[in-house]
């Protein structure tokens, strides 16, 4: 087989999206009427590998399904996508993982049953060969088994001495521990969202958070929601604040979407200031679209968007 350009290792299962205004559910045997409910593909490296496959790159995804309708129907449609899936194993003993997500405006609660979400394991990740991609992307760090969180860092450095480049984007750490050293020392890219970023930094400042991640030798780029997004890479600092105009649906998965347009520019080769600009445009046209992969942009559009988002080029000190 040839060379893939980006391998994604995380968490695929499907999301079940209900949308109303002011929705709140109600115990006590009481139903409510909503504006509308759908099952959509989920999992931030799934939703990752979706749009990066959308934006022409090849892309594998290593991930773990159940053996049930579920997991079959995630299956389907990655291989729709034109998702390589040779590293995607079917777990006979647990049920593929799901969330619930109700969706109020711009705010949402999210209910997961973790399912084969944290069936992926170290020797998933023995099982990959050294450069099966130019680049790897771990998603969802904080939601795997603990063995498995152990072993990434050992894989990302036994990748990267093949040469491969590796990136992260660990979403939010339920328990809040926010312990990342080790594993950022093998990052190249690090790809939080503000909160996550100053989280893991233990600083509230954005400037000073990337500074503080910066140390570990990885370059950063931070999505900030409807402000668009920031990033320090190889020294240099740049900043996107205009997002297209999009009629707006919900924003689940924005942040995958946001990753891979920045891996997208990365690897077909863009400078690091037009790779945050496809990020930001990538994310915020998915948000036009229910759940994380039904507007993702493809190449096209995102290079039609470039000349009127413009990217701002400034020094550490924020001059
Ligand atoms: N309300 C919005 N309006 C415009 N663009 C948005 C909006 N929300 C998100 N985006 C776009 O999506 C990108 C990523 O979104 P966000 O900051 O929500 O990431 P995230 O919190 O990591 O999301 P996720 O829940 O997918 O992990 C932003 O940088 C921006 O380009
Ligand atoms: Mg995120």
């Amino acid at each position: 087989m040839s060379e893939l350009d980006l391998l994604v290792v995380g968490d695929v299962n499907p999301d079940v999206i209900v949308t109303a205004p002011g929705l709140t559910p109600q115990f006590g045997q009481v139903e409510q009427l909503v504006d509308s409910a759908s099952l959509v593909m989920g999992g931030s490296a799934a939703i990752t590998a979706v749009g990066a496959a959308r934006l022409g790159l090849r892309v594998g995804l290593c991930s773990v399904v159940g053996a049930d309708d579920i997991g079959q129907l995630m299956v389907v449609r990655l291989a729709e996508a034109g998702v390589d899936l040779q590293y995607l194993r079917v777990d006979r003993t647990t049920p593929t993982g799901m969330s619930v997500i109700l969706n109020r405006g711009d705010d949402r609660a999210v209910l997961t049953a973790a399912g084969t979400i944290s069936s992926l394991s170290a020797d998933d990740l023995s099982a990959l060969p050294d450069r099966l991609a130019r680049h790897v992307h771990a998603s969802s760090y904080y939601l795997m088994a603990q063995e498995y969180r152990d072993a990434l860092p050992g894989y990302f450095g036994r990748v990267r001495v093949a040469r491969v480049t590796t990136s992260l984007d660990t979403n939010w750490d339920p328990q809040q521990r926010w312990d990342l050293a080790e594993l950022l020392t093998e990052t190249d890219l690090f790809l939080p969202n503000e909160a996550e970023l100053t989280a893991i930094a233990r600083s509230p400042i954005l400037d000073r958070a990337i500074e503080v991640v910066g140390e570990y030798g990885c370059d950063v780029a931070v999505k900030r929601g409807e402000r668009g997004g920031e990033a320090a890479i190889a020294g240099a600092s740049y900043r996107v604040v205009r997002t297209p105009p999009v009629e707006y649906v919900d924003a689940v998965g924005a942040g995958d979407t946001f990753n891979a347009g920045m891996l997208a520019g990365q690897l077909h080769g863009r400078d690091p200031g037009t790779s945050l600009a496809m990020a930001v445009i990538a994310g915020t046209l998915s948000t036009g679209g229910s759940g994380g992969t039904a507007a993702q942009p493809g190449l096209d559009d995102v290079n039609a968007w470039l000349r009127s988002v413009p990217v701002e080029n400034f020094g550490r000190d924020g001059s």
